[in-house]
């Protein structure tokens, strides 16, 4: 009894031991590896640079493993990786360089009107990815730009829906640099952030998008606007919101109509994302770190469907949304993650919106007449207002 208790004290001990080694061991070597991986080649021209960078690697090394032990115990429902492309900055970097300000979003209001459907089927789950309408997953670089992936996002899906001659999976889609240029008018600032649902009116209104190709993205806000509008890639007739805060709305929009740009408040324990439901869970404070309400959302994206976890013998299943991001594919699960759903998580339906697009032959890319009326007025035929 003696012995085997004296042991088993000292192989605690030891796996302690190994413990803390094993973050301490976080070094040049998977520092160097990351950054060969990152394309972060140029830390290595610089002395001083390259020790912060490390300094704050091996910081958010130890962040990393105390989330993913929490993790392990079940705690929270995802897991973080320190392969993140975010993993040599702090939070304060990354928020400015990433996120825009926080935006108002409490005028998205229900004045839209709750969808109808004639079709109440609700699917148990929805994935738009596996219907060839999504685009291949953006990279906004450090610009607050997000609010323009989310339009076009969700906008290149509605324009494949209705376009079949498109391959929509490898088109490179519309033009966020055209929406940084030119929207400013309806409230939208450039790298410092905007909302989708005043890009849509600002595409509405500015008669179409260019194409990617027609108006290539830079990631700066500084020059003028130079839409041409030979190039169309697409059209917006209306712009539906979300009642704001109401879930079931918007989870009836992307079950029956399609996918939906919305925003939400990224906390400091998002960069490091890997996969899982993410649940903002703070393995420190045991809390949510996001906040909930319209006025704190500084991130927009595309959801393009929703599920839920498998339930287990010891384990509840888990709804989520799918998003896709504009972080790159080396973010996250190839550049998606999934979002508890249920709560309002980070204010997800706080600031939803998605265009509905003009009925009828519309031109797109050089002069080309696509035909998308059939598929539309399907659609629309479902989609009715309440009076
Ligand atoms: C947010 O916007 C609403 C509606 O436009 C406005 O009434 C409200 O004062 C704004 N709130 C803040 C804190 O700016
Ligand atoms: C939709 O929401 C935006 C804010 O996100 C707001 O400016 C706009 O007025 C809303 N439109 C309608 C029809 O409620
Ligand atoms: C969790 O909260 C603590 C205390 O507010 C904070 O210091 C820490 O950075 C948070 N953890 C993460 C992963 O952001």
């Amino acid at each position: 009894m003696h012995l085997l208790s004296k042991i088993s004290a000292l192989l605690a001990l030891s796996l302690a031991q190994q413990k803390l080694s094993s973050a301490e061991e976080i070094g040049n070597n998977e520092f160097n590896k990351w950054i060969s991986k990152h394309n972060k080649e140029h830390y290595h021209q610089n002395q001083k640079e390259y020790q912060k960078r490390l300094n704050i690697f091996q910081n958010n090394a130890h962040i990393v493993q105390r989330h993913n032990d929490a993790y392990e115990q079940g705690l929270t429902s995802y897991a973080m990786s320190l392969d993140s492309p975010f993993s040599d900055f702090t939070d304060e970097e990354f928020h400015s360089l990433y996120l825009m300000d926080s935006q108002n979003c409490s005028a998205t209001h229900t004045s839209s009107g709750p969808l109808q459907f004639k079709n109440t089927d609700l699917p148990k789950s929805m994935d738009w990815r596996t219907k060839g309408i999504i685009t291949p997953v953006k990279n906004q670089k450090d610009c607050g730009s997000c609010w323009t992936f989310s339009t076009t996002g969700t906008l290149e899906a509605y324009t494949c829906m209705h376009n079949p001659s498109i391959d929509c999976t490898k088109w490179t889609g519309l033009a966020e640099q055209q929406l940084l240029d030119c929207a400013s008018d309806f409230d939208n600032h450039g790298c410092n952030g905007g909302l989708p649902s005043h890009a849509f009116e600002y595409i509405k209104f500015a008669g179409g998008i260019d194409t990617e190709e027609s108006y290539p993205y830079h990631a700066t806000d500084e020059g003028p606007c130079l839409k041409s509008f030979k190039t169309y890639g697409a059209h917006v007739a209306e712009i539906y919101n979300i009642t704001s805060g109401d879930e079931d709305d918007l989870v009836n929009a992307i079950g029956l109509v399609g996918p939906v740009s919305v925003a939400y408040d990224v906390s400091p324990d998002f960069r490091f994302y890997s996969h899982g439901v993410y649940d903002s869970y703070n393995s420190t404070t045991n809390q949510i770190m996001c906040k909930f309400d319209a006025l704190h959302v500084n991130h927009a994206v595309v959801a393009v469907g929703y599920g839920e976890t498998e339930a287990t013998e010891n384990k509840e299943s888990i709804p989520f949304f799918i998003i896709r991001n504009s972080w790159s594919t080396s973010w996250g699960m190839e550049g998606y993650f999934w979002i508890k759903r249920g709560e309002n998580l980070c204010g997800i339906s706080d600031c939803a919106s998605f265009p509905i697009v003009p009925i009828g032959k519309e031109k797109l890319g050089n002069g080309k007449l696509l035909d998308g009326e059939s598929t539309q007025l399907a659609r629309t035929s479902t989609l009715r207002k309440r009076g």
